[in-house]
């Protein structure tokens, strides 16, 4: 369905857990985190509840996210009860990649039509201090692993950062020479545990694009969030998703579910909406979701505020 300012509304997020099996710098903090009792999070029955009322809105793209959604028990059990629904054409995850490479199969058999992997850096040491915890190899193995079963496009999705990882940003244009894989470049946001380092980590992409003439734009090939580039030669593509530097709200098509129940119809607004207490009341459920999508606000304000105006964290909302 459409909101107030005429944007059609048909892609869904949620977020099956706040928990996760790595702590990446600039998402989550390393202690002291507060575990959510399991009355507080939706079981799988009622997130699949939210879904089917969805689609009945016209949302037909459903993409399940954490923290890490692997680390959720029937996980799978969940996507294949989402692939049933006539309205919902792509089901797709964002995971860290640790669990991916066991789980693929299993996961492409229950529905799952795509991925999209976290992965910042393709060094071992700094794939520690990024993550860390974490272990390199498993994610490029699951990488390997999703090529094979044909959950395409994979898709990288990778935080750029001064300091950290921005020297790789060759070693990440190198491999898409070789792989089919699309590596999309996130800018920075000033959200959560990113606002602790976004002075001095953002990068704008303007910065990399004068500094690599290599890199054609594809023509016809810019979806809603990424700008598509390519080498000469090369399998893979590479994209650049800025949030922050180029918003891209008037375009915007999603709105996101929490694990606690409640709706954020804009990643960086305050605004939620709580769904869980109308779980038993269908027609409340559907009036409460409609009025969520209509009231999706105009836009963000992160250039002007340089701060997110979101209460949740980056690994409460997934993205
Ligand atoms: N800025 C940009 N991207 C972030 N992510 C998590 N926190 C931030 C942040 N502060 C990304 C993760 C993951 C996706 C779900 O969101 O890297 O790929
Ligand atoms: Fe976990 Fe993803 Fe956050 Fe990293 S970015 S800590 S993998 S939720």
């Amino acid at each position: 369905m459409r909101d107030s300012h005429g944007r059609n509304i048909n892609y869904l997020r949620i977020s099956v857990t706040d928990r996760c099996n790595l702590r990446c710098i600039y998402c989550m903090p390393e202690q002291g985190i507060k575990k959510l009792e399991h009355v507080d999070i939706l079981r799988f029955e009622e997130i699949f509840k939210i879904v089917k009322v969805s689609e009945k809105l016209g949302i037909n793209k459903v993409r399940y996210t954490g923290g890490e959604p692997l680390v959720m028990k029937d996980i799978d059990k969940l996507i294949y009860e989402t692939s049933k629904l006539q309205g919902i054409e792509d089901i797709s995850i964002t995971t860290n990649g640790i669990l991916l490479g066991d789980m693929a199969s299993d996961l492409k058999k229950a529905g799952l039509k795509r991925v999209n992997i976290s992965l910042d850096t393709l060094d071992d040491v700094k794939f520690k201090s990024i993550t860390r915890i974490g272990n390199l190899d498993k994610v490029m193995k699951s990488i390997d692993r999703c090529l094979t079963l044909g959950l395409k496009p994979v898709k990288i999705n990778t935080v750029l950062m001064r300091g950290f990882n921005d020297t790789e940003f060759e070693d990440f244009l190198n491999l898409t020479r070789e792989m089919p894989i699309e590596i999309r470049f996130i800018e920075l946001m000033p959200i959560g545990e990113g606002i602790k380092i976004y002075d001095k980590s953002k990068i704008s992409f303007m910065e990399i694009l004068k500094n690599h003439p290599e890199l054609t734009q594809i023509e016809n090939e810019k979806s809603s969030t990424a700008q598509m580039y390519k080498i000469k030669g090369a399998k893979g593509k590479i994209g650049f998703i800025s949030p922050v530097s180029c918003k891209f709200c008037a375009d915007c098509n999603k709105i996101r579910l929490t694990s606690t129940g409640t709706i954020k119809p804009c990643l960086h607004s305050k605004e939620e909406i709580n769904l869980k207490q109308y779980l038993n009341n269908e027609e409340m459920l559907t009036n409460t979701l409609k009025q969520a999508i209509f009231d999706k606000p105009l836009e963000h304000h992160l250039e002007e505020e340089k701060i997110s105006r979101s209460e949740k964290m980056m690994y409460q909302i997934g993205g």
